[in-house]
């Protein structure tokens, strides 16, 4: 943690690697936390005291009182989805609207964006992308084409805008011959949204959070999402819509890149991708189906079978530069705990030719692997570093020579409890 300073906690490979979870381990030693990309497309698990919730467009730091949560210019958010996510906050007690605030520049997810997101897909057929259908990338290509409605156009005019836009989408729609959706009920609770959601403070985060890190407080960027999903550095086409990466954190925030002090890098000490796309080291064997058993590997958005493999050195290497990440975290090793051997893909391999940087294409490569001694031990009541096996200490070892970065931070179980700082 550095002080007034922004520290990006960030997916390094598909999502999912548990970026909700240590962003609430994290909350206690920072003044603000930030989402600054995404919206709800995102689902961050956290669980504790036997409670759990799944948040997608509120930040992860909100169960602690008196630490001021941001929805950043750089997010998209759905009003119905939000509102259904803040009032299941309220009812388990919590006070959001004392602790929520939202960016007057982060741009609204609209009705007729999810069915261009189904109609969209549609119509790519096979080589869809498999998105979550929030409306992501409608709504972010209509940022990007200057046509696209803010959380601050509430206060001016919005009705209009809002027809505006729909009509537009309906053309869309129509061209495309993607006529038979009905979304009367969902608009009527999206404008029920939109009512609750003025009644949080609308921003200008981006000035919120500048001068709070002139005053030497701590901001915590939450990132949504992973690098390989970046719609720059990612497996394009088979991405978000945003930039997930450390830049992501300076434009979707508002804060310069000279504010940006510590970069967490979380990852899984195997890996997982939901969605449609390359993915070398997926298993199709019973080892794949063994890992997506014991970690529960099901999106949590979607519901869909998280497609599982052993962990990828070629792609963590590039997410660490892409970031500048400083500190590692892994998560969900006791997923692991009953393999015999572990495996850890040091290189791609196309037609002869071998490579241990990403290449352009990753369609066709296949992993080349090395070979770890598992555990075999259960790790998930461990509370401290020294109670580790030797064969996990190795395994750990060999991460941080592979990666040339430290561990800080190594995660045993779901649980805000199952989380083990490294010295
Ligand atoms: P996020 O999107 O990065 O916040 O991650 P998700 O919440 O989508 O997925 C992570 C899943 O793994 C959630 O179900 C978490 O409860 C769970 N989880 C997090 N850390 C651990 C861990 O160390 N061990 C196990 N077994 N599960 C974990
Ligand atoms: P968190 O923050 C995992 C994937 C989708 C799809 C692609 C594009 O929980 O880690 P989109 O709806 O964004 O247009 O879908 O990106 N995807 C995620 N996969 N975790 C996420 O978020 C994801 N958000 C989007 O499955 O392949
Ligand atoms: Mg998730």
């Amino acid at each position: 943690m550095s002080t007034g300073k922004v520290d990006a906690l960030l997916g390094i490979v598909f999502g999912d690697e548990g970026k909700g979870k240590v962003v609430d381990v994290f909350t206690p030693q920072y003044d603000v936390v930030a989402r600054f990309a995404g919206g709800p497309n995102a689902g961050h698990t956290i669980i504790f005291e036997g409670k759990k919730f799944v948040l997608r467009s509120i930040p992860s730091g909100i169960f602690d009182e008196g630490k001021l949560n941001i929805i950043g210019n750089g997010c998209v958010i759905a009003p119905d989805l939000f509102m259904a996510e803040a009032q299941e906050l309220e009812s388990a007690g919590y006070d959001l609207k004392s602790r929520l605030h939202i960016s007057r520049r982060a741009h609204l997810i609209l009705p007729t964006h999810r069915v261009l997101d189904r109609a969209y897909e549609a119509a790519k057929g096979k080589n869809k992308v498999g998105t979550t259908g929030k409306g992501i990338g409608p709504t972010y290509s209509d940022k990007a084409s200057r046509t696209g409605l803010r959380v601050g156009d509430i206060q001016q005019n919005f009705q209009e805008k809002y027809e505006t836009l729909k009509a537009r989408h309906e053309q869309i729609l129509r061209d495309l011959h993607y006529t038979d959706y009905d979304i009367t009920d969902e608009e009527a609770l999206w404008m029920r949204g939109i009512q609750y959601m003025s009644q949080f403070p609308i921003t200008d985060t981006e000035i919120e959070i500048n001068q709070a890190l002139e005053e030497g407080k701590n901001v915590l960027a939450e990132g949504a999402q992973g690098t390989m999903l970046d719609i720059d550095h990612g497996t394009y086409p088979f991405v978000s819509s945003s930039n997930t990466c450390t830049g992501g954190v300076c434009t979707g925030l508002g804060v310069a890149p000279n504010r940006i002090g510590e970069v967490f890098g979380i990852f899984k000490a195997y890996s997982t991708r939901v969605g449609s796309g390359p993915f070398p080291v997926e298993l199709f064997d019973e080892i794949g189906d063994k890992i997506r058993e014991i970690g529960h590997e099901y999106g949590a958005v979607t519901g869909r079978n998280r497609r599982c493999g052993w962990i990828d050195l070629v792609a963590l290497r590039y997410a660490i530069m892409i970031n500048g990440v400083t500190q590692l975290i892994m998560m969900k090793s006791d997923v692991l705990d009953t393999f015999e051997t572990i495996r850890a893909c040091v290189a791609y391999e196309k037609n002869g030719q071998r490579t241990t940087t990403m290449p352009y294409d990753t369609e066709g490569w296949q992993a080349v692997y090395e070979d770890i001694p598992g555990w075999q031990t259960d790790l998930t009541q461990m509370t401290s570093q020294d109670q580790f096996p030797e064969a996990f200490q190795n395994y750990i070892k060999y991460l941080e020579s592979a990666l040339e970065r430290p561990i800080t931070i190594v995660s045993v179980g779901p649980d805000r409890a199952q989380t083990i700082e490294m010295n």
